[in-house]
This record gives structure tokens, sequence and C-alpha cells, in this order.
């Protein structure tokens, strides 16, 4: 019988018609970002620094090591943290060994802040026997660490590897979670930035996870025998891709660094990585390591390899009995998806742009008329005074809470969009007020940033800052949001961030965060956290009795407790339908294709369909032809 722990981590610090207008040369490929371009070059290399335990200890409940390099020259310490939660979830931190000066030197690396949930600390439990130990025919000794009367840690000493030994099985072949360490220092400005690592998958069939991409759920080699060579790693950064394509693993608007195996014997392991830099993954085919003389067929493993431009190794590993288990234990971990308000689980209508009142009442009332059941009406950027958000165009939308009213009159609600871009334009209080309180993100010279979206020059919100995000969230309130009322919900778009003249049409990675961190370090996270102030402060407007409701484009682990998320811009083709089945098993898909136009029987098909989504809006482009569900003659 195989070990029930399945997944195996090795860790090296390294330094058709939808031949529309995607422009991949707008986006950076693994040879144009250096962090990937090294990384991979290096991955099969027999070189690089082992990494050696040293101090290894019991200290407050966790295991900790220093692990220091052969080569002493090229590598500071770095601190191993092992810890164990409760339903058998293991945590693997590694971070660097800083000095105590001010400021710290090197340069802190930033961890992820405000997504592990408070409860999950608390699950922590307190490990406490420890001994040395020369297991089976090894030539090195182990340290083990008694988890639970199933399970052991075993820390092999040389080469470096961590796994969970099934007290069971383990002796038959003793391999389920194992890590190997080999360090490198990166050239960046802050010091050694990059890193990279193998995680294996054992007992697995396939894997799946890291959205968001247009493809099959089942990711495909990237990298081994039989994969052409140009063949680029899995890319998680969140941006803003214009008409993407189908079938493409390009990666689009949100982030999640988990992956999850199955195989057949019913057995699924997931790895998390809290990490919210770009990062980049290859998922390798059999083979590809020939002279390691693994048999591929027998372990039935598949072995990925992860890198990322900065940050730590904060790891989490799940173990279950199917894909559910493992996404129980990932909840657990980062927050349970939040309770969805009933009106929200029922049809949406949107358009780029329900133009005035008149056209809201007209379509209201023809749902109505054809009796075709809907719940919410939404309006997009145009609804506002110049794109200004919490704002209404006077001439187009002069009574807002009329219409309001109207609508939650026959139990129907309204969503309107607030972008995270504000309107760089004096006599906007928002954005006066925003510059004054230094809230802006901050170009490299310390400037607020000024970038180009849907108003013209816009800054950007500092949202990884507490405090802004609670200033954010005041906004909501009906005293400062004036035309809003208690039917009102909200969209929050273009949270990547999109930034039109920016670098891959985003924000520049030396652009500065609180406390001087980088873009770079926590770009992925950005989105989450605008969605995170937007829903709090919804919560806060109902005085904590009401269940907010805010959409999401980009995500990162834990935006299910903010709210639902959606597949962006897609297209009105077949193949656009056929990719957002797999596509919305983790996320929502604009019914009808968002650009171009559907045909009757393309729509026809996409509302049967998207009655099983689990957030079904139809939506389209502001030059796509009307498109409501009576207009096509059925
Ligand atoms: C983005 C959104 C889209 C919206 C448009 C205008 O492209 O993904 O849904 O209609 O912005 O706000």
């Amino acid at each position: 019988m195989k070990p029930l722990t399945s997944l195996l981590l090795a860790l090296l610090f390294l330094s058709s018609q939808t031949v529309l207008s995607f422009k991949r040369d707008e986006f950076r490929n693994c040879n144009q970002t250096p962090f990937c371009k090294r990384a991979r070059a290096r991955s099969r290399s027999p070189g690089g620094c082992t990494l050696t335990p040293h101090d290894i200890s019991i200290s407050n409940g966790e295991l900790t090591a220093t692990l220091l390099s052969e080569h002493e020259d090229q590598i500071r310490p770095l601190i191993l943290s092992l810890s164990v939660y409760h339903d058998g979830i293991l945590r693997l931190k590694i971070d660097e060994d800083y000095d105590h000066s001010d400021p710290p030197c090197p340069k802190t690396r930033f961890q992820v802040p405000d997504v592990i949930t408070p409860e999950f600390d608390s699950n922590k439990l307190w490990l406490q026997r420890l001994s040395t130990e020369t297991l089976n025919d090894e030539s090195s000794p182990s340290t083990v660490v008694y988890l639970s009367d199933g399970y052991d840690a075993v820390l092999r000493h040389d080469p470096f590897e961590i796994y969970v030994r099934d007290k069971q099985s383990g002796e038959e072949d003793g391999e389920n979670w194992e890590e190997r360490f080999r360090g490198h220092t990166d050239t960046r400005p802050y010091g050694p930035q990059s890193i990279s690592f193998d995680v294996s998958f054992y007992s697995a069939e396939f894997v799946s996870g890291i959205p968001e991409r247009a493809m099959s759920l089942a990711l495909k080699p990237t990298r081994g025998p039989g994969v052409e060579k140009d063949v680029e790693p899995y890319r998680l950064f969140n941006l803003d891709v214009f008409e993407y394509l189908s079938e493409s693993p390009f990666g689009l608007y949100g982030s999640l660094p988990l992956m999850i195996s199955h195989g057949k014997e019913g057995r699924s392991a997931g790895f998390l990585w809290l990490n919210a830099a770009e990062m980049q993954i290859d998922v390798l085919g059999d083979g590809w390591d020939a002279e390691s003389g693994i048999d591929w067929v027998k372990q039935k493993r598949i072995d990925t390899f992860w890198m990322s431009e900065a940050g730590i190794v904060d790891a989490f590993f799940f173990v279950g009995r199917g894909p559910k288990e493992v996404v129980r234990q990932y909840t657990s971990v980062t927050g349970r998806p939040a309770m969805p308000q009933l009106f929200s689980i029922a049809y949406h209508q949107c358009r780029w742009n329900y133009r005035d009142e008149e056209d809201v009442e007209n379509v209201d009332a023809k749902f109505d008329e054809h009796d075709i059941p809907y719940d919410v009406l939404w309006l997009d950027i145009d609804h506002t005074d110049g794109r200004r958000y919490f704002t209404w165009d006077s001439a187009l939308f002069p009574h807002p809470e009329e219409m309001q009213k109207k609508l939650a009159e026959k139990g129907r609600h309204m969503v309107t969009i607030v972008d995270p871009h504000i309107k760089r334009d004096d006599s906007f209080r928002l954005h006066k007020e925003a510059a004054e309180k230094g809230y802006y993100v901050k170009d490299a010279g310390g400037k607020d940033f000024d970038g180009w979206c849907w108003p013209g020059s816009s800054s950007y919100l500092d949202m990884v800052n507490p405090e802004i995000r609670s200033w954010w969230g005041d906004k909501f309130s009906y005293e400062n949001y004036v035309g809003s009322t208690p039917s009102l919900y909200i969209w929050n778009d273009m949270n990547e961030p999109s930034v039109f003249n920016g670098p891959e049409v985003s924000m520049p990675r030396d652009a500065l965060h609180l406390g001087g961190i980088e873009h770079r370090e926590l770009h992925n996270s950005y989105g989450y956290y605008f969605h995170m102030a937007t829903s709090n402060g919804l919560l806060k407007r109902g005085g904590g009795n009401d269940r907010p409701f805010v959409l999401s484009r980009a995500f990162f682990p834990g935006s299910q407790r903010y709210g639902p998320v959606w597949t962006g811009d897609n297209t009105a083709d077949w193949d656009h339908l056929r990719v957002s089945v797999p596509m919305i098993l983790t996320l929502g898909a604009d019914v009808g294709g968002y650009f171009g136009n559907p045909g009757p029987e393309l729509l026809v098909r996409w509302y049967q369909l998207g009655a099983f989504y689990p957030f079904f809006r139809g939506h389209a482009h502001q030059d796509t032809k009307r498109r409501e569900p009576w207009l096509f003659g059925y």
C-alpha cells in the first residue's frame, strides 16, 4: 500500500476566431523574466549549494533549524520552521536570518499578511518529542519528530529532506513528503530575492489548480520528453489580458498558488505556497529526469518546479481522501467562502453600459413582460460622473435612489462598479483626500504613482495598509456614497491592478507600498486587499447585519471570504463557452461572451449552461449589439 502522505518537496534557493487581438508580445515570457530564466536553466543542474541543517530543536512547539550552505560566502543562513496543525496540515517556513540592525540586513522579505485566518493559527499542535536516528540503510542520520500516533515527520540531514512518514506503511518505501534545499543569491537591489523549489506529488494521475487560465482542468506537462522546447511554464501574475485566448495556458486576472493532485486510489494531495510575487510553475512530464532512475510508472509521481521572484517559503501541505478534503483543509488555512446572499445565486443582468434611468426601467420591465426571472441589474463605469467612482452622471442618472427603490420593490438589487484607480482631479473629493493623506502607492521616486486607466490619469490606493482599507470601507456608508441604498452592492474590477500604460498593462514592480514594500513582492495580492476593503466597508454599512455582495476580477488565496470572482472578458464563441466549464469550477463567467456578438443558438446554449454556474451573469462589451434574452426571437 502506498503511504497516505504523498507530496515531495525539494527546495532550491536560487538567485480560430479567437485570433482577435490578444497580443502575446505585450507580456513577458520566461526567457524575458530574469528570475524565471535563471531558475529554469538551473533546475536540472546537479550543482548548487547543498544546505545542511544545524541546531535542530523544538521551540514554541515548532521544529526549528538553521540551514547552512556548503558555500557560506554565497548565501546567508536560512531559518527553517516546521509546524503541524489540526487536521494533519503541515506548514513549512523558510526565511533568511536577518541581523537586528535598523533597517534589518538584508531587507526583510515580504510575508503576506491577513490571509491566514486567526482560527487556523490557534489550531497549531504542540510538537514535543524529538530523536536522532539512522533510518533503514541510510548513511546520514535523521531527526524524527513525533506528530501523532499515525505519523512522524522525518528530517534527513544529508541530503537535506523533510518527509512525513506513515508509521504503518512507511517501512515499505518510506517516501512521503520530502524536501531538498540548495541556495543561490540573487542580484536584486534589495539583495537576494528569488526562490525556486520542486514539489512532487505521489500516487498522482494528474495535477490541477493554479488558476487562472482558460484551459482544461488537468495541467499538461511543460517540460520533459515529448514536450516542445518553447513551452512556457504556467505563470501566476495577475494581469488584465485583453481578448484572451481559449485553450491557452496564459495566466489571467487572478492567482491561486494552490495545486491539487488526484490519483485513481482516490487520494488527493494539495500544496499551497503563500507568496504574492510573480510565480512560474513547470509541470514535468514522466521521465523528465532520465538520470534519476525513477520508475515513473511504479511511483505514479508528478514532479513540479516552482519559481517566485521574491518573498519567503511559506508552504502548506494537505493530504486527503479526495479533492474535497484537500479543499476543506485549504479553506481552514485561508478562510471559508462567504455565505452568498440569496439573490446573488440567481441571474444577474449586466452590460457596459445601461445608458440611463430610462434604459434601466425598460430592461427591468421587459424581464417581467417576458416572464424571465432575474434578480440584479448592474451598472458599469459610465453611470458615473466621468468615471469618478461613488458618483452618478447627473444627466443620465439624476434619481439613483428612486431607481434602486423601484427595483427593490420587486425584490431586485442593483450593483455598481467601483474600481481601484482614482481619477487625479483636484475637484474630486476622494482624490484630494487620498492625496492629502498620502494614501496612494508611490512610484520608485517616491511620488504618488500616476498611471492611465478608464478615467485617464489615475492613482491607486495602497490597499495593503489596513488604515487605508478602513478609510476606503467608510466610503460605502450611505452618507459618503450619496445615492446608494441598502439594495445596492458592488463590483470591484481592474484590480490586478490594470494600468493601461504600465508594464504588461499593470503597475511597475518598483512602485512602493507601505513601509517600502516593492510592488513586485505583493503584486498578486493587491486585488485581494482591495476586495477585502470593499467587502468590509459594506459589512460596516450594514452595521454587521448584512451579507456583502462584492464581485472581484483579481483574486488570491482568501478572496473566497469576500465574495465571488469571474473569468473576466471572455468572447462570444463556442470555444469560450466550453472552456468556461473548467474555469468556473473555481470561478464564474460572463454569459454570452463579453466580446463579440453571439448567434441565437450560442446564446441559448450559454444560458442553459450558465444556469449551473455558481455566479450567473449576462454581460457584454459596449461595442456589442444589445442582447437581452428576449431579443433573439425565442
Ligand atoms: C473590464 C471588465 C468588464 C467591464 C469593463 C468596463 O474590461 O472586465 O467586465 O465591462 O472593464 O468597466
